[in-house]
């Protein structure tokens, strides 16, 4: 079985999307690439701002020409904001050549790990896990139907996460010739 030309990671708030995707893709010889991140950096501007300025429609229409736009790079690991599934048109555009991977996680661990942050417009209010949970509700299913594999994270270190991840992404290689051929990678 051989690794798919890109991996998207999907999943609420808090699930670990950057840190895991970061780890997976250094695991695979792949290229990170962070939605979010990357629009901020076009822009010129935090996702606040974004949203204060242009609105979450604003936002919701860069995220999807952003997930156009990156989901045509190969041997990489595409991290998404919480909300990509929610319009239907990013659904093919998430699946496009991908190995879908919704990193399941529950609303305990959404709030603990989303607890200090500033960045989350959405979770800027008095209570943020009322939000989770309404949202959580709404998106788990579509994270689930784009889903080739759900990986549950709680209680896990980002790094037993990745190992897992790597196991079902090529599990008939053994652990040393996926580091002989991710070195290989690494210097072309
Ligand atoms: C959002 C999640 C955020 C970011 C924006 C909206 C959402 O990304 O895209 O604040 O609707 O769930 P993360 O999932 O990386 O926090």
């Amino acid at each position: 079985m051989s690794l798919p030309k890109r991996v998207v990671l999907v999943g609420p708030m808090g699930a670990g999307k950057s840190t895991i995707g970061r780890m997976l893709a250094k695991e695979l010889g792949y290229r990170f690439l962070d939605s979010d991140r990357i629009i901020e950096e076009r822009c010129g501007a935090n996702i606040p701002w974004i949203f204060d300025v242009e609105g979450e429609d604003g936002f919701r229409a860069r995220e999807t020409a952003m997930l156009d736009e990156l989901s045509r790079e190969d041997n990489t690991v595409l991290a998404t904001g919480g909300g990509a599934v929610m319009r239907q048109e990013n659904h093919p555009i998430l699946k496009r050549d991908a190995m879908v991977i919704y990193l399941k996680t529950s609303i305990e661990q959404q709030v603990e790990r989303t607890r200090k942050d500033r960045n989350r417009p959405l979770l800027q209010n008095d209570d943020p896990e009322a939000v989770l949970r309404r949202l959580f509700s709404i998106r788990d299913p579509l994270y689930s139907s784009l889903a080739d594999i759900i990986m549950y994270t709680d209680r896990k270190s980002p790094r037993l996460v990745v190992r897992q991840l790597v196991n079902r992404l090529n599990p008939k290689t053994p652990r040393h010739k996926r580091q002989i051929r991710k070195e290989g990678r690494n210097h072309v």
